[in-house]
């Protein structure tokens, strides 16, 4: 069933029936900090609001119904992908909100799926919201306080210290990097993005 313009509730009780309730409460963290991000930074807060709660619908498939979903939808999957299917979580997302709710308002879908490893070519709608997923108010991480008070700061500068964290824990944790990762991570460090 579509539902063009579906009020928030709506969504969060779609959402609710497919996720775990961590998840759930970590994408009504989400939806908090990002759009006390969108003030601070005067852009759109509904199409990120939106975001919130539909960027980890598909976080719990599992690896080969990432990857089977993603190659019946006819969306590219790259030889990383097999080797870290979760990689095609956000790209799922995207796919999922337009075929089973009729989203596809454009901020909305770009932050969605660049929200797992960032891309080269992220505005600061999709910066903000890499940042809001990361340190939301269910997250303990010691590192957590230093990054919102960046975030607040200097959204490039934010961005590069919350790909350093994420590529150390991939690394310490044997998992794959995304090459979008090293190339957003250039940009920044050369201060070329959007
Ligand atoms: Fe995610
Ligand atoms: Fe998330």
């Amino acid at each position: 069933m579509v539902y063009i313009g579906m009020v928030e509730d709506k969504l969060k009780d779609w959402l609710q029936a497919r996720i775990s309730l961590g998840r759930y409460r970590h994408s009504l963290g989400v939806l908090e900090a990002v759009t006390g991000l969108a003030e601070r930074y005067e852009v759109a807060a509904a199409p990120l609001r939106q975001a919130a709660l539909l960027h980890d619908c598909a976080r719990e498939f599992t690896n080969e119904e990432l990857v089977a979903t993603a190659e019946e939808w006819g969306l590219p999957v790259r030889d990383i992908d097999r080797l870290s299917p979760v990689l095609l979580h956000g790209k799922l997302a995207v796919e999922i909100a337009r075929r089973d709710l009729g989203l596809s308002e454009p901020a909305m879908m770009s932050a969605v799926r660049w929200h797992t490893a960032g891309h080269p070519e992220m505005t600061l709608s999709d910066k903000l919201f890499y940042l809001a997923d990361v340190t939301e108010p269910t997250r303990h991480h010691d590192w957590v306080a230093d990054l919102k008070a960046l975030a607040l700061e200097d959204v490039d500068r934010a961005l590069l210290m919350a790909i350093g964290i994420n590529t150390d824990h991939l690394d310490r944790t044997g998992r794959t990097v995304d090459p979008d990762t090293y190339v957003l991570r250039e940009l920044l460090l050369q201060g070329s993005t959007g």
